[in-house]
């Protein structure tokens, strides 16, 4: 109350989960994010490919299990290659892509019976495969209009080459070529607009970003996921390109005051490099101290976003496994590729780790 705080903007997913949004209304304070019963559209992976099946929204065959004799059974009587998910939240590391029957066996075993991610593997999703290339897609919503963002593409994997296994996201570009004019409409239509409506046809009105994680293959789009908030690193380009007030675009959202809105989007493309801790996405250091940061954020066009950073003895510190996501503009990818690499040059600390090959797979669809 001190501080006169006019909107709280709420980042991470659980908080969200945890019914932040209900306990800010109750309080008469303004705040942007989902309720509790919304949020639960990335809080329980059963509960939104339940709503997909029940609303027509494209995404992977799928079955449910609470059980794991059932669900081994599932997996002897359908062929691999398969996807074994953690119902509830596991910060990203609750999805294993199996592609053999032992693998997924094995999955099941550490989710259900051993509780790797504790009581979010009390249940579990197990879908089929999709084959096909990933790109983002957030859009911002009152529950009624939804204000779709620019597309961005994530590269998850740790290694360059998409090698490895999966992170939080270690560089993200946008616009994402592959998200044609068509292509975005489709998503609009048939994803995102159905997914607010059933939202509020369930009786858990959705407000916030709506992002949904897509597969765009040759069957088509299909969903992976949604998440109820901003993606880590697809907004830090996204905001790069955005050319109207974000204050006034999330105050509208909060208030209900969406319809009639458009935003305006740079033509120059943004690429974001993530510097993660040497040994993330497995353990880390934490506390090396960061140079560069004043000549990297000096440059034009460039924005150095801190993550996993702390203030210590007068030093910027590492302090988590994505450290920083140095993102850049330029007229087209590649300038702005290369600007986020020279920015990225200047930034140091001992065991600081990035993939040498963000938005290159943009760049071979441009020029292919
Ligand atoms: P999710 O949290 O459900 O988006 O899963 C995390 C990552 O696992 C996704 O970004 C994909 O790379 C991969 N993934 C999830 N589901 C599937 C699927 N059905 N087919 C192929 N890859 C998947
Ligand atoms: N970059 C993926 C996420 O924010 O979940």
């Amino acid at each position: 109350m001190k501080e006169r705080i006019d909107l709280t903007v709420v980042g991470p997913e659980v908080p969200l989960t945890l019914g932040i949004a209900d306990e800010f209304e109750r309080a008469g304070l303004r705040i942007f994010g989902p309720s509790r019963l919304a949020s639960e559209i990335e809080g329980s992976k059963a509960f939104s490919k339940g709503l997909m099946a029940r609303y027509n929204i494209p995404t992977a065959r799928y079955r449910e299990f609470s059980d794991p004799l059932e669900a081994r059974a599932y997996v002897k009587e359908i062929a691999p290659p398969l996807v074994v998910k953690a119902d509830g939240l596991a910060a990203g590391k609750g999805v294993v892509i199996c592609a053999a029957e032992d693998e997924a066996l094995e999955a099941i075993e550490n989710i259900m019976v051993k509780k790797a991610f504790g009581p979010s593997g009390a249940r579990v999703v197990i879908e089929e495969f999709l084959e096909g290339e990933e790109a983002s897609f957030l859009a911002v919503t009152d529950g009624k209009t939804v204000v779709p963002l620019a597309p961005a593409q994530d590269h998850k994997a740790i290694y360059d080459g998409d090698m490895g296994p999966n992170t939080g996201g270690m560089g993200t570009y946008s616009p994402a070529p592959l998200m044609t004019p068509e292509l975005e409409r489709e998503v609009m239509e048939r994803v995102m607009k159905p997914m607010v409506e059933a939202m509020e046809a369930e009786g858990r009105p959705y407000r916030g970003v709506l992002y949904a994680g897509l597969m765009i293959g040759g069957v088509g789009v299909k969903v992976l996921e949604f998440n109820c908030r901003f993606g880590d690193p697809e907004t830090q380009p996204i905001m790069m390109r955005l050319e109207d007030d974000l204050f006034d675009l999330l105050m509208r959202a909060a208030e209900g005051r969406l319809a009639g809105v458009r935003l305006k989007w740079s033509d120059k493309h943004a690429v974001c490099v993530v510097m993660a801790a040497g040994g993330y996405p497995g353990d880390y250091a934490r506390g090396s101290v960061i140079s560069g940061l004043d000549e990297a954020g000096g440059m034009e066009d460039v924005m150095v976003f801190h993550a996993g950073t702390a203030f210590k003895d007068g030093h910027v510190v590492t302090s988590g496994g994505r450290v920083l996501g140095v993102t850049a503009l330029g007229n087209g990818i590649k300038e702005a590729i290369e600007r986020a690499y020279r920015a990225v040059e200047l930034i140091s600390w001992e065991g600081a780790y990035y993939r040498k090959d963000i938005g290159y797979k943009a760049l071979r669809r441009l020029v292919r």
